[in-house]
């Protein structure tokens, strides 16, 4: 069936208006809102919706099923608990939360409304996680032992323009928080969760309030281990995987932004079992990648079918992690997770 949608947020919105418009049969996107009209008035033009600057006129409309949240992360939270108020689905773009207060508010109240909360982890959709998964269900990936991630990327004054972004008030954290949120996402979708963090965080690339660099340290439930290391101060734009499981060593291509859709290398430890992998990776069937990949299987989870899609308890792991990494800089001790809940960070970041 085709589901209604409003796009809050005329940003990042449009990539998820691209995406919502190459699956037109699944979706009709029937606002766009912004602050910013000439900016709504862009997107609007693509796909016939209605433009307005008032979020409470969209949660008002009874023929919108699903609002999809575009906002700066200060907003994340306030209009997705209102839309689930409304009896609406959410859309809910990382960091789902700024604090660990704030996503076990929305998880709680998520688990009391008709309506479901799906967080943005679009970088879970293509080919080489496809392929991650046909491995791990052949039984390759059972033994995680060591794992290497970088997020190096170029973020200079222009970005910072932005008068949100950078700041503890409106952005609610720095690239841990923003941008290696999906590094993250990934490693534990492969490695599974992490039971201990140690941290080092800096601000270093540029004059801003929050951290732009991190060294990361992860012991994982598992026993496996984990470093992040983490720059908006690099030349270009790469993000990077490798990733030690006993039986195989997979490599990840460095597309900053759509990881899942580059070239992946997967060798199997045992030479003689090389075939057998290679055939697992090849037998990928054509998918949909990045955000209309996650927007498809929401879809389908919508109707009952599928079950593939980030949950809103993996959104509230990420601001777990998160948490515990920001205590861990702070204190200079590891941190275990999960969070003791009793620790004021545990209500927003800022120190
Ligand atoms: N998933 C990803 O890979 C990805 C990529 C980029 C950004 N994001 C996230 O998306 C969110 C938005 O980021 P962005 O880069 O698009 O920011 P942006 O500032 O470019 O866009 C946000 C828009 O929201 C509008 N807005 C602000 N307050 C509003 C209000 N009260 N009512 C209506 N409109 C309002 C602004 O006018 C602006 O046009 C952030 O949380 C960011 O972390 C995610």
């Amino acid at each position: 069936m085709t589901r209604t949608v409003a796009i809050l947020g005329a940003g990042i919105g449009r990539e998820h208006l691209d995406a919502y418009l190459q699956i037109a049969d699944r979706y009709s996107v029937r606002w766009i809102c912004d602050l910013d009209t000439e900016r709504a008035n862009r997107l609007a033009e693509r796909c016939g919706a209605q433009v307005t600057a008032e979020i409470d006129e969209v949660l008002a409309d009874p023929g919108t099923e699903i609002i999809d949240i575009c906002l700066p992360p200060k907003l994340h939270v306030p209009v997705a608990l209102k839309a689930l108020a409304a009896g609406r689905h959410v859309v809910l773009e990382k960091p789902i939360a700024g604090s660990l207060a704030d996503a076990d508010a929305l998880a709680a109240a998520a688990a009391g409304a008709p309506g479901q909360v799906f967080p943005v982890f679009q970088y879970r959709y293509g080919p080489a996680v496809d392929a991650v998964r046909r491995l791990s269900a052949a039984g390759f990936l059972a033994r995680p032992l060591s794992a290497a991630l970088e997020t190096h990327w170029d973020r200079r004054a222009d970005y910072y323009a932005n008068p949100w972004r950078g700041t503890w008030a409106h952005e609610l954290g720095g690239v841990v928080l923003s941008h290696a949120i999906h590094i993250h996402d990934l490693l534990t979708l492969m490695f599974g969760p992490v039971a201990e963090v140690s941290a080092a965080l800096a601000t270093r690339a540029n004059p801003i309030e929050t951290e732009d660099c991190a060294a990361l340290a992860f012991r994982m439930k598992n026993g496996a281990v984990a470093s992040s290391s983490i720059t908006l101060g690099a030349a270009d734009n790469t993000s990077r995987l490798r990733l030690v499981f006993a039986d195989m060593t997979i490599e990840s291509g460095r597309a900053p932004y759509a990881l899942a859709t580059d070239d992946w290398t997967f060798v199997a430890r045992d030479p003689d079992r090389q075939a057998e992998v290679d055939a697992l990776v090849s037998a990928s069937a054509p998918s949909q990648r990045g955000f209309e990949g996650l927007l498809a299987g929401i879809a389908d989870a919508l109707d009952g079918k599928g079950n593939a899609v980030p949950s809103l308890a993996e959104g509230l792991a990420s601001i777990e992690l998160a948490t515990a990494i920001y205590h861990a800089d702070r204190t200079g001790q590891r941190v275990s997770l999960p969070v003791d809940r009793s620790l004021p960070i545990c209500k927003g970041l800022a120190p």
